[in-house]
């Protein structure tokens, strides 16, 4: 579905992401870990085709990406960023904004706006202005707003980090029952091994810019690693 080859980026002289490989397979969650300023956040913009690289490349669905990304590839992927950037629309024309853009007709988006509110338990508020929303509300209606355009790559970062503990354990819960269901592929990153290890079926360690590991969630803390990843993923054992 995607893939990098060698990306580098450089930003004012300094080296953010170093020669990173990275593969997306249709139907898989890949998980981006590591601590804050490791490059997650960088490098979910360059395969989402937000910043360009200073070097590598890029393939999408098995094509070559060139540097002006055309608009029919920019349009089969959402984003999700861990503050949702609501429109202080009614929750409803929020989630509708990306299928008119696309010329769905009005009868597909009532319906399809609808189940994804519903999927994701916030139909009730369906006319409630954005503003008004509690965060995790908010983070429900990005979620419903992303996945109502069937992405072909949903890219997710840090969707959960600026809610409380049991609102981002029930949305934990809620985004896996529509992994299962969808099998949408997707790019999640978070700094807690925890949502990595209950959504992702494949992570990557990130460490200064570099991937230091890479496997399933459970293996990667099962099986011996090198000296900084073993010490990264002490902080989520203990
Ligand atoms: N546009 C930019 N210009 C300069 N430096 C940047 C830019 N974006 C990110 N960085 C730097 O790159 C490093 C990695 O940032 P980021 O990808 O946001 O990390 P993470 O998401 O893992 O916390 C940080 O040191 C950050 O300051
Ligand atoms: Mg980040």
């Amino acid at each position: 579905m995607l893939e990098a080859q060698e990306i580098t980026w450089k930003q004012d002289h300094k080296t953010i992401l170093q020669s990173i490989n990275f593969h997306l397979l249709p139907g898989e969650c890949v998980g981006l870990i590591g601590p804050n300023g490791s490059g997650k956040s960088s490098l979910l913009k360059i395969l989402a085709f937000l910043e360009t690289p200073t070097s590598g490349l890029l393939f999408f669905q098995g094509q070559s990406v060139p540097k002006n990304v055309p608009l029919a590839i920019r349009r089969k992927i959402a984003i999700v960023f861990q503050e949702s950037l609501l429109l202080n629309t009614r929750v409803f024309d929020n989630v509708a904004v990306g299928l008119k853009i696309r010329g769905v007709s009005k009868e597909t988006i009532k319906q399809r706006v609808d189940y994804w509110l519903e999927q994701f338990g916030v139909i009730h508020l369906s006319k409630q202005l954005a503003r008004s929303l509690s965060g995790g509300e908010a983070q429900r209606v990005s979620l419903a707003r992303a996945f109502a355009i069937e992405p072909d790559v949903l890219f997710l970062d840090e969707p959960f980090s600026a809610l409380d503990a049991p609102t981002k354990e029930a949305l934990r819960v809620d985004l896996a029952k529509v992994f299962k269901t969808t099998q949408t592929t997707t790019v999640l990153v978070s700094h807690d091994f925890k949502d990595i290890a209950h959504l992702a079926n494949r992570a990557m360690i990130l460490l200064n810019g570099q991937v230091a590991a890479e496997g399933a969630p459970t293996e990667l803390l099962q099986n011996p690693q090198q000296g900084d990843v073993t010490r990264f993923l002490a902080h989520f054992t203990s």
